[in-house]
């Protein structure tokens, strides 16, 4: 089974632009499994809740329909972030869309990230893992912040995660000490894809840096990306193969935990 992570840099409101750039890989990257940076459609600093309401979509009803088309057409797993509103509510969410519809969902980020708040709803959905019978993998998605709190992680892994799928709008280079560890101590795979370029809104440069990866469930880093280039990342996975989390005769990451001992 191959991942492929496509790195780029999103035009701020370009909705029309971004969907068709999305669009064309998911048609013509071969993998069965393509990941797309957070807020891939919309950009990602927006002004305040007005903006990002103006630039967002009910699941299903727009782009995200549409790629599901694709997904179901190609026979692909895709998962792009976008900006989601359900009635009056605004989420900070990724689609992770299945070839069959029925498995398919949206996942409404859980830590919001500085000025998110004063735009997006909290997630009431919380972590969720989806057991795709016809691939046989287990996906949780999480988005970019959710990174820093191993919690999210852990829980998706607990939940039986094969693959965690990372959408992101990263402007720092921190994360990269945490995401081989996330990936190791869980045993899954773990990918990041990250977006590029600059963002010169309201009075606020923010610089986004690229370096998407996909982690083994050892921890290595399998393939990355460089910090500024539109870049698509690509690896084969092997999704039962994180599922015996013992490493010695006597020793298994799940098992061996002490959550009385934990807060
Ligand atoms: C982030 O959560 N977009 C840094």
């Amino acid at each position: 089974m191959k991942i492929s992570v496509i790195q780029f840099k999103p035009e701020f409101g370009d909705l029309e632009g971004n969907f068709h750039k999305i669009a064309s890989y998911s048609e013509s990257i071969e993998s069965d499994i393509l990941l797309f940076p957070e807020l891939a459609f919309s950009g990602y600093d927006f002004s305040g809740r007005d903006e990002a309401m103006d630039l967002s979509e009910e699941y299903l009803k727009g782009y995200t329909g549409k790629l599901q088309e694709i997904s179901t057409k190609l026979n692909k797993i895709i998962c792009t972030g976008f900006a989601e509103k359900s009635s009056d509510r605004l989420h900070n969410s990724c689609c992770l869309l299945f070839p069959n519809s029925d498995y398919s969902t949206t996942y409404h980020k859980v830590h919001l990230f500085f000025r998110e708040r004063f735009v997006f709803d909290e997630s009431e959905k919380g972590f969720f893992v989806v057991n795709y019978p016809d691939s046989e993998i287990n996906i949780g998605p999480m988005i970019c912040y959710d990174w820093r709190f191993p919690e999210a992680s852990r829980t998706l892994a607990l939940k039986g995660a094969d693959l965690i799928l990372c959408p992101s709008n990263l402007v720092t280079k921190v994360w990269h000490i945490s995401t081989p560890s996330r990936a190791l101590e869980n045993k899954v795979y773990l990918a990041v894809a990250n977006r590029t370029g600059i963002e010169n809104r309201n009075g606020n440069e923010l610089e986004f840096n690229g370096g998407s990866v996909i982690h083994g469930f050892d921890g290595s880093t399998i393939s990355k990306a460089g910090f500024d280039s539109e870049e698509v990342i690509t690896a084969e996975i092997f999704p039962e193969m994180t599922r015996d989390k013992s490493f010695n005769e006597y020793n298994d990451i799940f098992t061996d935990r002490r959550p009385n001992f934990y807060i």
